[in-house]
């Protein structure tokens, strides 16, 4: 088994596993040399990055392109990219998709989906490629779901969510991200899974891990804040300050050269 993947699942259940989205060559060297466990090249760079309304616009070219350059940036941590819409909708086609994504350099993919990504999982795991799943919200989804909404609020969706997580583990992925999912129900399923979880919007010590969107950290981009962000630094604040300033610096008027003295 790849020694990256290795190191975390040993983390299960030990100190909590740290992922942070990168979609460019900067950021992840910046994120990585900070030490960060994983990073994810995640779709969610179709509304930060590239200025769509929601994931369901990113390809698979798209994901290429910026997967090649955080694996350029990243010596450390594990890197995972994860797979667009429509680009696994069979295990066939989900086999061919993740072969072509590690060739950009990642360590994994991920996808969204339980149950009815058993087998899809079951094949890129049997083709020597990491898988990490992703249940609960699922952004890929939010046109037949009608939107973002907390799932796991009733017990028959809880014990859904508990049936997806046996799932992908019995198909092999290596750890599993839970989003927007009811605080308590998160905690119970990290306690019955034998991977590691990995949280994002799911409550705070409810998984293994966490993962946050490095727009959503860094108060990168103030047009859409989740209500579930804590924003550690406001950098679109200090771009346009240092923009401003540059700005006015430019306009100020420059004194003429002093004629030499006779
Ligand atoms: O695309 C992404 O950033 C994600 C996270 C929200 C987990 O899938």
């Amino acid at each position: 088994m790849n020694s990256k993947i290795a190191a975390i699942l040993a983390r299960k259940g030990q100190s909590p596993i740290s992922q942070i989205t990168a979609y460019d060559y900067p950021t992840a060297r910046l994120v990585d040399e900070a030490g960060i466990d994983m990073i994810l090249v995640g779709d969610s760079l179709g509304m930060v990055m590239l200025g769509f309304p929601d994931t369901t616009h990113v390809t698979l070219d798209h994901m290429l392109h910026h997967g090649e350059a955080v694996a350029r940036a990243v010596k450390h941590a594990l890197v995972v990219l994860d797979m667009p819409i429509h680009t696994y909708d069979t295990p066939e086609q989900a086999v061919q998709t993740a072969k072509r994504m590690m060739q950009t350099g990642v360590d994994a993919v991920k996808l969204e989906g339980g149950a009815d990504k058993e087998a899809h999982i079951r094949a890129i795991v049997d083709a020597g490629i990491p898988v990490q799943a992703h249940i609960g919200l699922l952004p890929q989804k939010i046109k037949e779901d009608g939107g973002y909404s907390m799932k796991g609020k009733s017990e028959e969706d809880a014990a859904r969510l508990m049936a997806d997580m046996q799932a992908v583990v019995r198909a092999g992925a290596f750890s599993i991200v839970i989003e927007c999912t009811r605080h308590r129900v998160a905690a119970e399923i990290t306690r019955a899974c034998p991977v590691p979880t990995i949280g994002i919007g799911s409550g705070h010590g409810t998984c293994d891990g966490e993962v946050v969107v490095f727009h959503d950290l860094v108060g990168g981009y103030p047009w859409f804040v989740p209500s579930f962000a804590s924003p550690k630094a406001n950098v679109a604040a200090e771009i346009t300050r240092a923009v401003t300033e540059w700005e006015k610096e430019l306009r100020m008027p420059i004194a003429p050269p002093q004629a030499p003295e006779a």
